[in-house]
């Protein structure tokens, strides 16, 4: 069974939505399997401009299956809106959508406690999307107050819901240490999910199963990694990282479908990098080429429109993230942006304390002190966004995605110049 999937190799935003969109013709089912309405894929099809959260960007395929797994949090009402804005424009929304009764769901106390505890890291803010992620995987991992999509069908959701609402009040009262916070009225949050979950209740199925079922027909499965690797709660640069696995290990825990099954991983990485929210950024660049890169890529969050913070490509952090989700090949996207630029720098090792290193570090403190070591190459100045093979490429940006495939060692296989499908260059083209 060819299962493939898209991780993105840096902080997220990386544009895989544009590449699922691109493979979602050659499989049967799309899946995303962690995170939730903290990511923002953009889809341009037929014109027109999607913005989706949770529903994988297969959903523009009626024949294709869409899964939201169980290593999803889900915000009921973030998914109903969805639904109903992709039903208004005219998509059809469906038996083609399945969501996991395993996905954990995210309650109006977890939006609170993400706002309360989000510069609580001593200094630095992670900066989260508030969008209570991190607090309902934290209640999945404690399981004592955690509520999945399968529990809200459950008789004793009333008494449930009313139970952890009145310890979470006390909680956050705490934690709000004399601040005001809303009250919880635990009636009130389950009229509202009792609700929610009747209409939600068409999509809702055992999707471990169903994928299992469809990895024994030879089914071709696409995954959609969300956020980025370096985002990734173990490997990524901890504390400021989201609180999945969104390396290429999450696939496996998150789908239920089995690591051996995942055949072929297409790394994504933008021509440059991005960061949203707190954190270090070796590369970063607070300035006038920073402010370039963000007009020209538009790289405002698609979820919460913050400016993302810009910086040149860094070949030591993708070289790690691309060993670490296990890629393949690689698609570098974005690669029109840098059009404008009469050079370009690469990061191509790290000096900390004084000594040359070649590896990411594991201490968010060390990756805080890293200075980089640049490499200068060409720009092309030229408008690229009509060309559709390698071939026609300018050289300089032949050189420079070279350059990008051999630090990273990996080989290019798709180069974006420009958001909409047609703007693709395949490198087997
Ligand atoms: P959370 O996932 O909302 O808890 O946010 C944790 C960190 O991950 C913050 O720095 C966010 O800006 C970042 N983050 C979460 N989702 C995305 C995404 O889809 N793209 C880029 N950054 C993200």
């Amino acid at each position: 069974m060819p299962g493939t999937c898209v991780i993105g190799l840096q902080w997220g935003d990386e544009a895989k939505g544009k590449v699922v969109d691109l493979l979602t013709d050659q499989h049967d089912i799309v899946v995303r399997y962690q995170g939730g309405a903290n990511a923002g894929h953009t889809v341009v099809t037929g014109g027109q401009k999607f913005k989706l959260s949770l529903i994988p960007s297969g959903i523009f395929r009626p024949h294709v299956q869409c899964v939201v797994a169980g290593g999803v949090v889900i915000n009921p009402q973030a998914l109903l809106e969805e639904i109903d804005g992709l039903k208004r424009r005219g998509v059809t929304v469906g038996k083609n959508l399945m969501v996991s009764d395993r996905a954990h769901v995210i309650f109006p106390w977890h939006l609170e406690e993400d706002r309360l505890l989000d510069d609580c890291t001593g200094g630095e803010a992670i900066g989260t999307t508030l969008r209570g992620i991190g607090p309902c995987y934290r209640d999945k991992v404690g399981r004592s107050m955690a509520i999945r999509l399968g529990d809200l069908y459950q008789k004793n959701l009333r008494e449930r819901i009313r139970r952890i609402a009145e310890a979470k009040q006390r909680m956050l009262a705490a934690l709000a240490d004399g601040a005001a916070i809303d009250a919880l009225d635990g009636e009130a949050i389950y009229q509202r999910y009792a609700e929610y979950a009747e209409r939600l209740r068409p999509y809702v199925a055992d999707t471990t199963t169903y994928l299992l079922d469809a990895v024994d027909q030879d089914r071709r499965i696409l995954f959609e990694g969300a956020q980025g690797t370096l985002l990734d709660i173990d490997h990524g640069t901890f504390p400021f990282v989201t609180s999945s696995n969104s390396s290429g290990g999450g696939v496996a825990a998150g789908s239920g479908v089995p690591p051996r099954y995942v055949t072929k991983v297409i790394g994504i990485l933008k021509a440059y990098s991005t960061r949203v929210g707190g954190g270090p950024f070796p590369t970063e660049q607070d300035n006038e080429i920073g402010q370039h890169i963000r007009d020209r890529g538009d790289e405002y969050g698609t979820v919460t429109r913050r400016p993302r913070r810009c910086g040149w490509f860094d070949a030591v952090a993708a070289r790690y993230t691309a060993r670490l989700s296990g890629a393949d090949v690689l698609a570098v996207m974005l690669l029109d942006v840098l059009s404008e630029l009469p050079e370009l720098m690469i990061c191509v090792a790290y000096e900390l304390d004084g000594q040359r290193i070649g590896h990411f570090p594991s201490q968010v403190d060390a990756v805080r002190r890293v200075v980089p070591i640049y490499e200068t190459l060409p720009g092309w100045r030229q408008e690229i966004t009509h060309v559709r093979r390698m071939d026609d490429l300018p050289e300089n940006a032949r050189r420079y995605l070279e350059r990008i495939s051999q630090l990273v060692g990996r080989p290019i296989e798709i180069a974006s110049v420009g958001p909409d499908r047609e703007q693709t260059i395949f490198a087997s083209e």
